[in-house]
């Protein structure tokens, strides 16, 4: 089975799924990383591991439409199984994930429907929780939305900081998503009483 690793930061999920895949624990090819920052730590660890990169620039593109399709046209060339977001901070439109249902996965810092949005961490914090946690889930047309693969609990200490959190969750995360690609790839998922079929690429 072929991924493809969208990013647009640190990357450390990424390079979980990097280590994973190189340790046998995840039977799959990364056959590229995309993203939408040029900076992106997340592609330096992807050309130390001689992973093929693609960035492309929103602002070369007139709207979302045309950045989503041109994404796509890369990936209908490395006819890719299932597009995996870590960190990647755009929105994909609803015509993308139409060409990719259920064969998108993301992984937000928190438990959904809880705390969606890009500072998830720091919202269950100063909300006051004494659980929050990791979710993986199918990307569908709404943000931080759509089926859940899996979610872990992590409990907030009263000793706990911002940062201590954080660690915390990004632990939890870089074991999480890897196991949750597999049980996608392997197609032994059931969700809500469905089994679904393991990701292929779309004809
Ligand atoms: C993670 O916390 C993930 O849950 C969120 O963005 C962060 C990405 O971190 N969606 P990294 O780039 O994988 O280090």
């Amino acid at each position: 089975k072929t991924i493809a690793v969208f990013v647009s930061g640190n990357g450390t999920n990424l390079q979980a799924i990097m280590n994973a895949v190189v340790r046998g624990a995840l039977k799959a090819r990364i056959a590229l990383v995309v993203s939408d920052k040029k900076d992106a730590f997340a592609l330096k660890r992807a050309r130390r591991a001689g992973i093929s990169t693609l960035f492309l620039d929103p602002k070369d593109y007139r709207d979302r439409r045309a950045y989503d399709a041109a994404v796509l046209r890369h990936l209908k060339a490395q006819e890719v199984d299932l597009i995996v977001l870590a960190g990647f901070m755009r929105i994909l439109s609803p015509s993308f994930v139409r060409a990719y249902r259920n064969r998108i996965l993301n992984i937000h810092p928190a438990l959904l429907p809880a705390f969606p949005g890009e500072r998830a961490i720091k919202d269950a914090f100063r909300y006051g929780v004494g659980v929050t946690g990791v979710t993986v889930h199918f990307v569908d047309e709404e943000v931080d939305h759509g089926p859940i693969i899996v979610q872990e609990p992590v409990r907030v200490l009263a000793t706990d900081t911002m940062e201590s959190l954080e660690k915390k969750i990004h632990k939890v995360e870089h074991r999480i998503y890897p196991e949750a690609i597999k049980k996608v790839l392997s197609g032994g998922l059931i969700l809500k009483g469905r089994r679904v079929l393991p990701a292929s690429h779309p004809e």
